[in-house]
């Protein structure tokens, strides 16, 4: 892979699909993978989960012109998403380790003449930009799976101008998610993925963490709130749920964290849960977090539309 050119301290790759092969796993790849089919599941979820998204970045004020860092961005849905957002005088870096997602979005940006996006291929542990030269940084399921996020937190906030935001979509609590009723079935899948994510090294449950993060870095916690979802046989909800641990599951099985058998029968049981109409599928808990950096003693926002914009500001 060439690297094309250095800008502010990013190094610009030469990505090419050529480079990179689908099949087989990426070096260092994040726990879930990086293949296609990981691809399309996170398509899938970025459909469950993207007025949410949305509902956040209003929140927080993100708008046009805006330069924003999409931290861990994967296949880049959520990057998409905020170039439209901060329009073509906006640009949006979209940074991840995975050379493969960065294809994907490259080709992408493309085919839809998307020029704000700029690829980052690397660790968020080690972004370098100016200090201040961001009005607003946003990572979703990223934090679990890096080995410091204290230490991303710190280095993001030291980018953002004052006034400006980080935006958070982490999980507050991966376990909550269930059947209800409950089945034990379902509560050993469970556990068998919250063990696969602690032998990985992952925290999963990093959004309890954030507020500490913040303390520590000139970054006032704006906004905290939980978010719990849940929904019945052939909801979004329910499909997402399902999705992934007919996904993940055989590979717990291969590392013997649940039975074969049991990974056989999953899908079955989950299906006879659906049939009898009455069950719910209660989704992960999900924390949104707005992180305001903080103004410099006795200095004025920048103005009205560069520093807390109101939720209704769209
Ligand atoms: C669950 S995916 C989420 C992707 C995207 N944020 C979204 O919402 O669809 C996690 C992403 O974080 C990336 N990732 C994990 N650790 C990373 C690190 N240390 N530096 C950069 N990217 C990382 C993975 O490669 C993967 O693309």
């Amino acid at each position: 892979m060439n690297i094309v050119s250095e800008r502010e301290g990013f190094v610009v790759h030469d990505l090419k699909a050529d480079d990179v092969d689908a099949r087989s796993g990426e070096e260092g790849e994040y726990i879930l993978g990086t293949e296609q089919q990981e691809v399309e599941r996170l398509r899938f979820q970025h459909k469950v989960w993207v007025e949410q998204a949305y509902a956040l970045w209003r929140r927080a004020g993100i708008g046009a012109d805006d330069r924003v860092l999409d931290l861990g961005c994967g296949p880049g849905f959520t990057s998409m998403e905020l170039a439209n957002i901060v329009g073509p005088g906006g640009r949006v870096i979209a940074r991840d380790k995975s050379e493969r997602f960065l294809v994907f979005l490259k080709e992408n940006c493309e085919r839809q003449s998307c020029a704000q996006i700029e690829l980052s291929l690397g660790s968020v542990e080690d972004i370098e930009l100016p200090a201040g030269s961001l009005d607003a940084a946003y990572a979703r399921w990223l934090l679990s799976w890096v080995e410091d996020a204290g230490a991303v937190v710190e280095r993001v906030a030291q980018c953002l101008r004052p006034g400006g935001v980080l935006v958070l979509q982490e999980y507050l609590d991966w376990g909550a998610m269930r059947l209800a009723p409950r089945h034990g079935f379902f509560d050993r899948a469970v556990a068998a993925c919250l063990q696969s994510f602690k032998d990985g090294g992952a925290t999963i449950d990093i959004g309890e963490r954030v507020p500490e993060f913040a303390a520590g870095c000139d970054l006032e916690v704006e906004y905290f709130a939980p978010v719990a979802r849940a929904g019945g046989p052939g909801s979004m909800e329910w499909r997402w749920v399902e999705q992934f641990l007919l996904e993940y599951l055989p590979k717990l099985a291969e590392r013997g964290l649940i039975g074969c058998d049991e990974v056989e029968e999953f899908g079955g049981k989950l299906a006879e849960c659906a049939q009898g109409g009455a069950a719910q599928c209660c989704a992960p808990v999900l924390v949104d977090v707005v992180l305001r950096k903080l103004l410099p003693c006795g200095s004025q926002p920048q103005s009205p539309s560069r520093s807390a914009r109101s939720p209704e500001l769209t």
